[in-house]
């Protein structure tokens, strides 16, 4: 027997607020043509002030839990994805514990920007392995809104706030599934440093004191995303054994569809098993692979047996990709 992390429940919030192209184009110079042309986008939600990443990470955990049929006192792992905490510190997953009402358990948050989430299903696939907890809840949470440049059109059309969240749970699988037995069957990360200031936040509390917001190269991120995600999906489905025709289901990040579309057709992926929610999400960086894989799963899509790519690439430059059988 191998102990795995296998996936026993999502879920997803998403701010009150919802802001069309249009709606927007009445603040800054662009236009609903500009932004569903180049990146697919149509609508994001946009937290209220009383809607945060602590509260929206709370709720899609509470989602989740609902889901999987656990209570809060039988999680033992609580970790948070984002780049926009409630505060600089405590942690936002410390946050989330106490609005669920988790008792002590371990909580800790993940910084890798877009690719958070898939940094985060790494550390807690490892920590549930080595048994660090039973149960681990992985969120990924953003109120990017609060750190964009309203001023700027080059950014601001782009991003959206909201939380998913899913329950990883340690279960003893047969050696001879292999697989095809359920759970996480491989993660991989990477970073490349030196492409920092190609997408960054222009403060922080150690360098200006300030929150910042982000400034973005839009098209050196784009040129590399295609290529880094296309590699990173060939090297984990390499570690499986497994080939692009055993993919059900692929739950990109959803930055910009033709980014999605560019990935999946190097890789000879069609466009029906790919999960798309940009028009309707935007990007909401670490929240949008677990927002996508709550409403897959939701809508009947993604069912038990599925083998599901996820993947994503952000700031830093990081990125990373997990291939799960649900
Ligand atoms: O999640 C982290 C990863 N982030 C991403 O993956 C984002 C990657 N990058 C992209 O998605 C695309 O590069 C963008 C959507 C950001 C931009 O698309 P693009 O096709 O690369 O456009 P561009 O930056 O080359 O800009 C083309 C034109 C420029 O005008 P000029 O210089 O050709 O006259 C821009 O000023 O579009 C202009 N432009 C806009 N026009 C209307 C830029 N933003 C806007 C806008 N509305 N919002």
């Amino acid at each position: 027997m191998t102990r795995r992390a296998v996936l026993s429940g999502t879920g997803s919030a998403l701010p009150r607020t919802r802001v069309s192209n249009a709606e927007l184009a009445k603040r800054v110079d662009t236009s609903d043509e500009w932004i569903v042309e180049r990146t697919g986008i149509r609508f994001r939600h946009i937290a209220e002030p009383d809607e945060t990443t602590g509260t929206l990470g709370a709720a899609a955990a509470k989602e989740a839990l609902k889901a999987a049929g656990l209570e809060p006192s039988d999680i033992g792992l609580i970790i948070v994805a984002t780049a926009t905490p409630d505060n600089t510190f405590p942690a936002t997953a410390t946050k989330v514990q106490a609005l669920i009402g988790a008792p002590d358990c371990i909580a800790f948050d993940v910084a890798a920007v877009c690719s958070g989430f898939l940094y985060a299903v790494s550390v807690a696939d490892s920590m549930l392995r080595t048994g660090a907890a039973k149960h681990a809840l992985v969120i990924g949470s953003e109120t990017f809104s609060r750190i964009l440049d309203w001023e700027d059109r080059t950014t601001c059309v782009l991003f959206g706030d909201g939380a998913g969240a899913i329950i990883l749970s340690a279960e003893e699988v047969a050696d001879e599934a292999g697989a095809k037995g359920r759970g996480i069957l491989a993660t991989r990360l990477h970073a490349e440093g030196q492409y920092c200031d190609m997408l960054y936040v222009d403060g922080g509390p150690s360098t200006t004191g300030t929150v910042g917001h982000v400034r973005m190269q839009g098209r050196e991120v784009f040129r590399h995303a295609v290529t880094n995600l296309a590699s990173v999906l060939g090297e984990v489905l390499a570690d499986t054994g497994l080939s692009a025709e055993d993919v059900d289901w692929v739950v990109p990040h959803q930055a910009n569809r033709r980014i999605i579309d560019a990935t999946a057709k190097k890789l000879g992926l069609p466009a029906e098993r790919v999960v798309l929610t940009v028009d309707q999400h935007a990007n909401t960086s670490a929240a949008s692979v677990p927002l996508a894989l709550d409403l897959a799963v939701r809508d009947g899509r993604i069912k038990r047996g599925d083998l599901v790519v996820l993947e994503a690439m952000g700031g830093g430059f990081t990125w990373g990709a997990a291939v799960l059988r649900v």
